[in-house]
């Protein structure tokens, strides 16, 4: 049995302790707006927040949880990086297909808020703001994702 902290509401689990947290996201506590993408860490669509910093959920086990508090899509509007973002999202219609939009906003949150924490804005580097997460990025370019990303490094959103 696990308890876990989501979105600021308690979830008791009874799940082995080697099930990924996207399964217990998805199909215990219902929140499918975190999406599985390719299972292994490659694409990004399934990203969380775990204690502030995101994680790829779908090869993370609950057991690795421990007490730190999850965030998901559903709730990472209630940050001021992840209103920013989001705001940002909607100016510049960013979505394409849709499907990892979760997952890219979840990344560009952590980016903003980790750099005005800690003042990275010159250590990211071009390849780590361009960083592709939809399976089909390398048939549709994704200017506008980059350039919400480039903006959160820079501070500008
Ligand atoms: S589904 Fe987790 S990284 Fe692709």
């Amino acid at each position: 049995m696990f308890t876990l902290r989501i979105n600021d509401t308690t979830h008791s689990v009874d799940v082995p302790p080697d099930m990924p947290l996207l399964w217990i996201i998805r199909d215990v506590a219902g929140l499918t707006g975190t999406k599985f993408g390719c299972g292994v860490a490659a694409c990004g669509a399934c990203t969380i927040h775990l204690g502030g910093q995101p994680i790829r959920s779908c090869v993370t086990p609950v057991s690795a949880v421990a007490d730190k508090p999850i965030t998901t899509i559903k709730a990472i509007g209630a940050t001021p990086a992840g209103a920013k973002v989001q705001m940002a999202w909607l100016d510049l219609e960013v979505v394409q297909c849709g499907y990892c939009q979760s997952g890219q906003i979840m990344s560009a949150a952590a980016l903003l808020a980790g750099l005005r924490d800690t003042g990275r804005h010159a250590l990211v580097s071009r390849k780590e703001l361009s960083r592709r997460h939809c399976p089909g990025a390398g048939r549709y370019p994704q200017p506008r994702v980059t350039w919400v990303k480039q903006r959160a490094a820079l501070g500008l959103l």
